[in-house]
């Protein structure tokens, strides 16, 4: 969506002729705080940015145990990877099966698979674009060990549930908490139900560091087996000290920013409800609230004279962040994965989910109006005469 920036480009690609709503474009993420040019400064003040080992890193982990309320975290290169290191660490291992949605972020399908582990696809709830809990049961067979939770778009997996069945069925449980860093569930952050939690520090993300990831876990032994295998005689998947450093003081910002993320959400979904053709997913649940990477809903093409791609690239041109959802694995084949029941509504998310990139939402109401305005203006040049 980077590419989208320039207000010219924007012109170029009007499609209705007139200036776009947002004629300047998405805003650019990351944002320029102070604080972080401020730990940029103090990184190369102190030298800690060309060392291998500095202070940055460790309390970054401190800091990430604490928000978490959980006695360890650790951080490494990414997401993606902390995903497999989680998997390993609860001793995942081939021959093994490990549940997973059948619409989720596909770095998580492969994690599974570097392990030597098969995945098991269970469908999701099509209200939080996230696995169904009420399915898992079922899915269960003899070589399940684990189960791989992540929170989508807004949504909430309802882990009190998922964690019963896990404890009484055996089973552990990997809680991918990179699209909601600092949501909570129930009563605990996200990531510290599972027993690994997952976070992700990349360039698009609500913390980001360019890249980077890290886990979270109240066990030791989890944790220890984490570090050996990082470690592994040459720490080679670390976090550096430079991304510790810009990641400490947006960690303090990350509560007063997703409560902010979520007011506007809740103002664009009041004031969209009247396009029907858009369904809007994750509403916020009475005890939990994810913190927003991205905003989903549902396109419905039967109320649409065009299809999700071209109403994407009408809303690009007029300068909103919007994109398709992910492809999920309902095209899987049944060498590569074990698929329980129908996959449905995994099927219907891979088709229709529209996601609202999260920078906006941290913009002005004014901004938030001309999106809304966007919208409005395609869904009238774009809706079906009888469905409006
Ligand atoms: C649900 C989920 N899990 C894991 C990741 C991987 O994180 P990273 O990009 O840091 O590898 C992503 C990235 O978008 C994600 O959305």
């Amino acid at each position: 969506m980077s590419d989208m920036s320039s207000g010219s480009q924007l012109k170029e690609l009007a499609l209705f002729g007139g200036e776009a709503m947002l004629p300047e474009g998405p805003p650019s993420w990351p944002l320029a705080d102070e604080s972080v040019h401020r730990a940029l400064e103090s990184a190369f003040a102190d030298g800690s940015w060309g060392r291998y080992h500095g202070p940055h890193v460790e309390h970054l982990e401190s800091c990430l145990a604490e928000y978490h309320a959980v006695p360890h975290a650790l951080t490494c290169c990414s997401g993606t990877f902390a995903v497999e290191l989680a998997l390993r660490a609860l001793k995942v291992k081939a021959g093994d099966e490990v549940i997973l949605a059948g619409y989720d972020f596909s770095g998580n399908f492969r994690s599974i698979e570097a392990t030597g582990a098969r995945p098991v696809l269970v469908d999701i709830d099509p209200l939080t674009s996230s696995l169904d809990v009420a399915l898992v049961e079922q899915a269960i067979g003899a070589s399940t060990r684990a189960i791989v939770a992540s929170h989508l778009h807004g949504g909430i997996v309802t882990m009190s549930a998922l964690r019963e069945i896990a404890d009484r069925r055996g089973l552990q449980i990997v809680e991918d908490a990179c699209q909601t860093p600092g949501g909570r569930v129930e009563a605990r952050r996200a990531g510290a139900w599972g027993d690994v939690g997952v976070l992700s520090f990349g360039g698009s993300k609500l913390l980001t560091a360019g890249r980077g990831g890290a886990i979270v876990t109240t066990r030791q032994d989890i944790a220890q087996r984490a570090k050996s295998y990082c470690e592994q005689g040459n720490n080679a998947f670390p976090l550096s000290e430079l991304q510790a450093a810009v990641l400490l003081p947006q960690l303090e910002e990350l509560d007063g920013r997703n409560a902010i993320r979520w007011d506007n959400a809740e103002l664009l979904r009041e004031q969209l409800r009247d396009i029907n053709g858009l369904t809007p997913v994750a509403e916020k649940p009475p005890e939990s609230s994810a913190s927003l990477f991205k905003m989903a809903w549902l396109f419905d093409k039967s109320t649409w004279t065009v299809d999700r791609d071209r109403f994407l690239a009408a809303m690009q041109a007029e300068g909103v962040a919007v994109d398709a959802g992910f492809r999920g694995f309902t095209k899987r084949g049944s060498g590569r994965c074990r698929r329980v029941g129908h996959l449905t509504n995994s099927e219907q998310a891979a088709h229709e989910t529209v996601l609202l990139h999260h920078p906006v939402l941290l913009e002005s109401r004014s901004t938030i109006e001309k999106v809304v305005a966007a919208f409005h203006k395609v869904h009238q040049a774009f809706s079906e005469p009888n469905a409006a």
